[in-house]
């Protein structure tokens, strides 16, 4: 990766810079800081066309043909994009059917639970993908017209499995035709090679795989489906129909934009285009996560999932030496100039290193050895026993 000032590197930019091996928000290219530099009248006609072609943009990278699916901008974090869409498709006399398995499934549980949306939840365990045919069974096993949709998680970031979003789709599509099908793609969009064309409400954020800067997220929605959401939310802000319409009618946002951030999206999908699209940077992250598996492994230290893991984020068991303690680790490696980030599954001791944003194998490496070294300081034995 060119240059980006971290301390490890020696290079001469911002000491306190890090390296962000997290699952966001991530390391960003210094190109995609330089576009925020830059301050836009949110009236003006310049920014409508940025916002026009960015959601145009979207959609493209989600393979998505612009006839059917258009990219609706939300501000706020990721959740709040989740939020728009449970409160905007809701009608409150039919379910949604939540499929969880893990900590992201069961936030759109407590956004029903919260907003009063009627919803059933499906449980599966954390270490594993959810099982298709137990939902399918599920819906069958259940009287008509029950549920109006089906919210699944493509890349449950708690562990970093990645799950069969695709399969679940056509399946779903074919025997329950009417089912509105949504997928929280937050960590998956732009880094994993999918077909969504599934799917009508595929959500994600400027800060994950896109490698833009926090500040808003997107839903790439299914026109005839986002027809029916008029006067449904029953929240001002989060209401992804009078968004659209609103960026629709005059190409403005209703409440501020985040400006800069969407200056900063727009030079970030530039450069995803010019790694080579999804494909390309899904290469990167493989190779990313590749170095970082057979690293941790060859120091001893052993994966929460072995084999069923994707390439974002690997969760990896705390060492069972008696020196271990994941906060000193945590506070020796920061003080190298390395972020990684605490476990969130809720039966196993473990931590998370991600694979994602603007870093490369050599980033990786120099990774494995601050571990190393930490390790050594922590007197601990490497290889762990
Ligand atoms: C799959 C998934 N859904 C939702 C979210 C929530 O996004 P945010 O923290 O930006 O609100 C995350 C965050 O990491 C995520 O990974």
């Amino acid at each position: 990766m060119e240059n980006n000032g971290i301390i490890s590197s020696g290079s001469h930019a911002a000491p306190q810079e890090k390296k962000l091996f997290t699952p966001g928000p991530l390391c960003v290219s210094r190109t995609v800081k330089e576009a925020l530099c830059r301050d836009m009248g949110s009236r003006d006609t310049e920014f409508i066309q940025i916002v026009k072609n960015l959601r145009d943009n979207l959609v493209k990278v989600a393979g998505l043909s612009q006839n059917e699916f258009t990219a609706v901008l939300m501000q706020g974090s990721g959740t709040f994009s989740v939020e728009s869409v449970l409160l905007s498709t809701s009608n409150r006399k039919q379910k949604v059917l939540i499929v969880a398995n893990g900590a992201y499934g069961q936030r759109m549980k407590i956004i029903c639970e919260k907003a009063e949306i009627p919803y059933d939840i499906l449980v599966f365990p954390e270490t594993q993908v959810v099982d298709v045919e137990r939902v399918l069974n599920f819906l069958e096993s259940q009287p008509n017209g029950i549920f109006s949709s089906v919210a699944v998680i493509h890349c449950e970031t708690t562990t970093g499995i990645i799950n069969p979003t695709e399969k679940l789709g056509e399946q779903l599509k074919q025997k329950f035709p009417a089912m509105t099908y949504i997928v929280d793609a937050m960590s998956s969009f732009a880094a994993v090679e999918a077909n969504y064309s599934q799917v009508d409400f595929l959500i994600s954020s400027a800060n994950k795989c896109l490698q833009g800067v926090p500040g808003f997220g997107f839903v790439i929605c299914r026109l005839t489906q986002l027809e029916k959401c008029k006067g449904l939310s029953k929240s001002l802000a989060l209401d992804l129909y009078e968004q659209w319409k609103g960026l629709e009618e005059n190409g403005q946002f209703r409440f501020t934009p985040p400006t800069h951030a969407i200056l900063g999206l727009t030079q970030a999908c530039k450069e995803l285009e010019a790694e080579g699209g999804v494909a390309g940077r899904a290469r990167r992250y493989k190779k990313n996560s590749e170095i970082i598996k057979v690293g941790m492994a060859e120091r001893g230290f052993k994966q929460l999932i072995e084999g069923e893991e994707g390439h974002i984020t690997t969760t990896f068991f705390y060492p069972s030496h008696e020196n271990f303690n994941f906060q000193k680790f945590y506070n020796e490696l920061s003080d190298l100039g390395q972020l990684i980030y605490p476990g969130k599954v809720t039966n196993a001791a473990c931590f998370r290193i991600g694979h994602i944003g603007h870093l490369d194998a050599e980033d990786m490496r120099h990774l494995l050895k601050c571990i190393d070294q930490v390790l050594s300081k922590m007197n601990i034995p490497c290889p762990l026993q």
